[in-house]
C-alpha cells in the first residue's frame, strides 16, 4: 500500500522536476501560448483555467473581485443592461424576478408540467415550459425569454474574455468542458451548445470526477487503479468510483444525496444561534437575521483552521460544539460511500470463491476531495477513518475540476511535458439517489 506521505512526495517530486525543466525551458525558447481553455460551468460557480506548456503549471484565471470563480448568476436589469457573477448577486434582492441562477439544473433536460410547477416554488424568476418540455426563463416585463444554454453561453463568454485579456490573445477558439458524470447525451449536447453559441469549439467533454482525478495526475501513475471522488458542494453530495488503466478512466459507480451540502450545516448552526438570541431577548428583524446568516457562514469557514469562532462578536462556537450540532449530517456523509460498495459488490454471490473479487475500502488507491464543504475538518477526518487513508487535499477543492479540465486541454494540445494520454470511457452506470 502506498501511504499518503509517499504520494505527497511523488507529487511534490514531479512538480520540482517540472519546475526545474520549466526554468531551463523558458530560457531557451518562449512557451507557446495556450490555445485550448478548460471550462467548468457549474451550478453555483463557474471557473476557467489554462495549462502552460514547458512550465507544466495550471493557472486558474482570477475573475471578479480577485476570486477564482464567478457565481453562475445573471441579472437582466429593466434598462436593458446585463450583469454577471458577483455584480448580479448584488441585484438578487432588488431585481429578484429577472436574476437567473441554477440554469445548469435545467440544461438539456425535459420536464413534465407538474414538475415545472413544483420547481417554480423554489425560484423567484418565472419558468416557462416549452412544447418539447424544456425550461426557459422570463427575463423582462415584456416576456422576453432566455434558454439555460444561452445563460451558460453568457457565463462562458465572460470567462473566455478574461483569458483573452490575460494572455493578450485576440480570440480563443477551443475549449474542454466538464459536466456532471450523470449528465446524459442530451444534457451534454446542450452544454456543448452553450460553448458553440459563442463560437467556442468543444474539443472534449469530460465528467467532473474524472477531471478531479486528472488534476492529481492519476492518469499517469501506474500503481493507481481505483480513485474515489467525493464532491460536497453547497447543496449536494456526490460520490464517484473511477477505475484507471493506462490513462483511461471509467466510472464504476455513482451515489449522491441532493439534500446534503454546506448549507445544511449552516442552517443547523443558524438554528442553534437563534436559540441563544432568544435567550438574550434581543430583538430580531430580517436585517439582523441576514447578518446572522453571513456570520454563520464565516464562522463555519473559520472552524476549518481555528478551534473556535465568534458570531456577532459575542457568541463563541467551538469546533466541538459545531460538530455536535451537526453530528447527524456528518453521519449522512457515510451513506453514499456505503452504497457505492454495496452496488459494486451486488453482482457477487456469497460464495467463498468470490470473496477475493469483492471491492473493499482497501482497494481504493486514492481519494480526491472536491467542493468547498470538504474543507470541514470533521469531514476529512471521517473520510480518513472510513478508508484508513488520508484523502488528497493539495489542490483547492473549489477549483480541482477546473484544474483537471485545464490539464485535459493541455493533453489535447499535445504540449510538452503533457504528451501523455488520458481518455474517458463512458459507462452505463446509473447513479444511486439517496433521499432523506
Ligand atoms: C489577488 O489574489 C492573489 C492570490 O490570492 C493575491 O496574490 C493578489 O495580491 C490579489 N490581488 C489583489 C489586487 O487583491
Ligand atoms: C442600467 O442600470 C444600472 C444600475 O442601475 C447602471 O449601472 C447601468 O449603467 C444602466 N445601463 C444603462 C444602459 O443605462
Ligand atoms: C423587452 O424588454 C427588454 C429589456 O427590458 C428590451 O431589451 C427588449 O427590446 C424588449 N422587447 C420587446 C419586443 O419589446
Ligand atoms: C415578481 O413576480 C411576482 C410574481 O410573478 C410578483 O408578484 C412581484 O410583484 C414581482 N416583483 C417585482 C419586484 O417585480
Ligand atoms: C512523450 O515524449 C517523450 C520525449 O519526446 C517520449 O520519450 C515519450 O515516449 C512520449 N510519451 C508519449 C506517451 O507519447
Amino acid at each position: 500500500m502506498v501511504s499518503s506521505e509517499t504520494t505527497c512526495t511523488l507529487i511534490g517530486g514531479s512538480l520540482i522536476v517540472l519546475l526545474i525543466a520549466g526554468y531551463f525551458g523558458q530560457h531557451l525558447l518562449p512557451a507557446p501560448k495556450p490555445k485550448i481553455i478548460g471550462l467548468d460551468l457549474g451550478t453555483t460557480y463557474s471557473c476557467v483555467g489554462i495549462y502552460h506548456a514547458i512550465s507544466g503549471l495550471v493557472e486558474i484565471i482570477p475573475t471578479q473581485r480577485n476570486r477564482s470563480c464567478l457565481p453562475s448568476i445573471i441579472s437582466f436589469l429593466p434598462n436593458g443592461s446585463t450583469l454577471l457573477g458577483y455584480d448580479a448577486f448584488d441585484h438578487m434582492e432588488t431585481n429578484p424576478n429577472y436574476t437567473i441562477y441554477d440554469a445548469k439544473r435545467f440544461i438539456g433536460k425535459q420536464f413534465s408540467l407538474e414538475s415545472v410547477e413544483k420547481l417554480q416554488k423554489d425560484y423567484p424568476f418565472e419558468l416557462v415550459r416549452t412544447d418539447q418540455g424544456y425550461v426557459e426563463f422570463i427575463i423582462s416585463e415584456n416576456g422576453t425569454r432566455i434558454t439555460p444554454e444561452q445563460v451558460g453561453s453568457l457565463l462562458l463568454k465572460y470567462l473566455k474574455q478574461l483569458v483573452e485579456q490575460h494572455l493578450k490573445i485576440a480570440k480563443i477558439k477551443l475549449c474542454v468542458l466538464s459536466v456532471p458524470a450523470e449528465f446524459d447525451d442530451l444534457q451534454r449536447q446542450f452544454t456543448r451548445r452553450a460553448a458553440e453559441l459563442i463560437d467556442l469549439k468543444v474539443e472534449r467533454i469530460i465528467s467532473e470526477p474524472t477531471a478531479a482525478a486528472l488534476a492529481y495526475g492519476f492518469h499517469k501513475k501506474e500503481n493507481v487503479r481505483y480513485v474515489l471522488v467525493i464532491d460536497i458542494g453547497g447543496g449536494t453530495t456526490d460520490v464517484s468510483l473511477l477505475s484507471v488503466q493506462n490513462g483511461m478512466f471509467s466510472t464504476q459507480a455513482m451515489a449522491g444525496n441532493n439534500r446534503l451540502g454546506g448549507q445544511d450545516f449552516n442552517q443547523n448552526l443558524f438554528n442553534y444561534i437563534l436559540t441563544l438570541v432568544e435567550d438574550s431577548n434581543k430583538k430580531t428583524d430580517s436585517l439582523f437575521l441576514q447578518h446572522l446568516r453571513i456570520e454563520v457562514e464565516k464562522c463555519k469557514i473559520d472552524l476549518s483552521t481555528a478551534n473556535q469562532c465568534l458570531i456577532d462578536s459575542k457568541w463563541i462556537i467551538t469546533r466541538e460544539k459545531f460538530e455536535e450540532i451537526n453530528q447527524d449530517l456528518f453521519r449522512k456523509i457515510r451513506e453514499p460511500l456505503d452504497r457505492i460498495f454495496a452496488y459494486i459488490n451486488s453482482d457477487i454471490s456469497g460464495d467463498d470463491d468470490d470473496t477475493n473479487s469483492r471491492l473493499t475500502v482497501n482497494n481504493i488507491d486514492e481519494i480526491v476531495l472536491v467542493g468547498g464543504s470538504t474543507r470541514m475538518l470533521k469531514i476529512r477526518e471521517l473520510i480518513a477513518d472510513y478508508f484508513q487513508k488520508k484523502p488528497n487535499v493539495n489542490i483547492d477543492p473549489d477549483v480541482a475540476v477546473t484544474h483537471g479540465v485545464s490539464i485535459q486541454a493541455g493533453i489535447l494540445g499535445g504540449v510538452w511535458p503533457l504528451n501523455v494520454s488520458a481518455t474517458e470511457v463512458r459507462t452505463a452506470v446509473e447513479k444511486i439517489h439517496i433521499e432523506i
